[in-house]
């Protein structure tokens, strides 16, 4: 049962979909034809999710029109019942967006980096599909897709399927995913882009100018996949590519099968932030091979990533570098616990979600990858590696091109594993119950223990010049800005700033570190960038600090509106629903399409 889609499979599902389109980049606007094969179940109708979507006409199998109807609109938006004949098993769906269809995001030339092209891009996770193609949009229903979309000539189009990689003469394009996927992980990207391999089997696709960058940073990529199967079996989707977006792109970055789509904050110029490809690659298995049957169990698709994640990087970075990323990620959650105990649902930090009612995105902390992870971990300690490798490689086979929900995960590792072996765990505790349990596994870092031996000399005075911060990585950076001393003074932020240079800092991680705490110390200086920061960078999980932070004091959150008016037509729907709510924003075009 998934409470965020009006599909009824147990009525008619749908199992194939052929996608004709056509992208207007002027009008803002996707317009054609969605034809579905359906398997029918029972009953005498098929039922769609729609969200903002104008349905022109349906048309049976048979060529005969079909009778329709559009149920109430609600935050999951509206559902399409077409009501079917005996037998039928094609339905094809005319339709086009609105103009404020969630999923997409249709960039100015401003916005990009060449300043010449539009751009567009998609967001389908979580229940986003729906505002840009009418269907059953539940991560349980799986369905293999073809399209055909025609953009501006001047522009290329790719997909989360098989893709070109150079410009069509005439701008139309065919795509193919023969693989049955959830509809979220349908996506598209339209603008002038370039490729460039980066191995047999892995290359980035980019504007034009970002091309090369992008494959310099992503050099490792080929290496990750030959990791990653050496750990969990077979890459089983052909090609992995990488785009890299403008940067409102509102994640880091979003698995779409074949083509992962990345923020450009990522191309720090020193390969430093390349774990988060390690992560959309893991993804591969956790989430796209095996997938949350409904959001409640996003914690399936987070949290075994993570630990893939780790696994991957500890392959090719080494122990220290694991070591670190980890205690980053229990410090978050950490603060994302204690932030969901002062809020509206702390029963948020168990694992398995009750989101029926809300919108799942509100319920997609850091809880499910990085409580996920230290649940994995605290396994992989009691049944040791071999044996915990062996579990997964056997789980993505088992469940591979499925969708499943926690308590088939819970029947499974306890069969295959924890009975076998003996092993004492509160499984229930960790996956149902708020918090932390105790067996939980805290992360160590040497060398994060020599940040804070130098942190602890800054805090008694010791100049900036006469740190010992030679050769720090990124995260030994990312731990001391996180752990300056309370209460710095403008005076210590000069000296800070003028040693170490973090305003003029190229890497995002970094400078969003820094900027918090120019916030939280009133350090105006700053502000300059942080403004310039906020305007150009979409990428919600560096806003979401920034403005909680701004908005702690009334001069803070002045200026805070004042940043936010003017950035807010940069950001995607998925930043601006999140900030809009922290800043209690309403403006005219919130309220019309609310
Ligand atoms: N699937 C997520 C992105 C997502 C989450 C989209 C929830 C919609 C709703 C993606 O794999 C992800 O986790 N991205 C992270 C990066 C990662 C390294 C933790 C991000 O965007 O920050
Ligand atoms: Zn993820």
């Amino acid at each position: 049962m998934d409470h965020h889609s009006f599909a009824r499979p147990e009525e008619a599902v749908a199992t194939h979909l052929d996608l004709n389109i056509h992208v207007d980049m002027d009008k803002h606007r996707i317009s054609g034809t969605a034809t579905y094969d359906l398997e029918r179940n029972g009953g005498d109708s098929v039922v769609f999710d729609t969200d903002g979507l104008t349905i022109e006409k349906v048309t049976l199998g048979d060529g005969t029109e079909a009778v329709f109807s559009l149920g109430d609109s609600t935050f999951l938006g509206r559902a399409l019942r077409i009501a079917l004949p005996k037998g039928m098993d094609k339905v094809a769906i005319t339709y086009h967006t609105g103009p404020g269809a969630k999923a997409l995001q249709w960039l100015s030339p401003a916005q990009t980096a060449e300043k010449k092209f539009p751009f567009l891009f998609t967001q389908g996770e979580a229940i986003l599909t729906r505002t840009w193609i009418p269907i059953q949009d539940s991560p349980g229903i799986r369905i293999t897709y073809d399209a055909h979309v025609t953009v501006p000539p001047e522009l290329m189009a790719v997909m989360s399927a098989t893709n070109p990689q150079e410009h069509s003469p005439d701008g139309s394009y065919s795509f193919r995913m023969d693989k049955r996927i959830p509809s979220y992980l349908i996506a598209l990207a339209v603008g002038d882009l370039g490729f460039k391999a980066t191995g047999t089997r892995t290359g980035v696709y980019a504007e034009r100018s970002v091309v090369d960058t992008a494959a310099w940073e992503l050099a490792d990529m080929e290496k990750m996949v030959e990791a990653a199967e050496e750990l969990y079996g077979p890459y089983r989707w052909g090609r992995y590519d990488v785009i890299i977006l403008p940067p409102s792109f509102p994640f880091g970055g979003m698995e779409n099968p074949c083509l992962t789509f990345a923020t450009p904050t990522i191309l720090a110029g020193d390969r430093s932030l390349t774990a988060l490809v390690a992560h959309e690659l893991a993804h591969s298995w956790s989430g796209n091979l095996v997938t949350n049957a409904t959001w409640n169990d996003f914690w399936l698709n987070e949290g075994f990533t993570v630990y893939f994640e780790h696994r991957i990087t500890e392959q090719l970075y080494g122990k220290d570098y694991n070591d670190m990323t980890s205690l980053l990620g229990y410090q978050d959650l950490l603060a994302t616990i204690a932030q969901l105990n002062t809020g509206k649902h702390p029963e948020d930090s168990a694992l398995r979600l009750d989101l029926a009612g809300r919108n799942p995105d509100d319920g997609m902390t850091d809880v499910p990858y990085e409580k996920g992870y230290a649940m994995l971990r605290v396994i992989e300690s009691k049944v040791g590696r071999p044996k915990f490798d062996a579990f997964l490689r056997g789980y993505f086979e088992h469940f591979a091109f499925q969708s499943i929900t926690t308590d088939t995960f819970k029947t499974y590792i306890r069969k295959e594993l924890l009975v076998p072996d003996n092993v004492g765990m509160d499984l229930d505790q960790w996956i149902d119950q708020p918090g932390i349990p105790p067996d939980v596994i805290i992360p160590v870092s040497d060398k994060f223990n020599k940040v804070d031996e130098q942190l602890a000399l800054w805090s008694k005075g010791t100049p900036a010049k006469d740190l010992s911060s030679s050769g720090w990585s990124t995260f030994e950076w990312m731990h001391f800005l996180r752990h300056l001393p309370v209460g710095q003074t403008e005076k210590q932020m000069d000296e800070l700033d003028a040693t170490f240079h973090f305003t003029a800092s190229g890497n995002s991680e970094i400078l969003a570190a820094w900027l918090e705490q120019c916030v939280k110390n009133n350090y105006t200086k700053a502000y300059g960038k942080l403004d310039e920061f906020l305007t150009t960078v979409g990428r919600r999980k560096f806003l979401v600090p920034l403005y909680q932070e701004l908005i702690a004091t009334e001069k803070g959150k002045a200026l805070a509106m004042k940043i936010y008016g003017n950035a807010r037509p940069n950001y995607h729907s998925v930043s601006t629903r999140t900030i809009d709510d922290l800043l209690k924003w309403k403006s005219e075009t919130v309220k019309s399409e609310k």
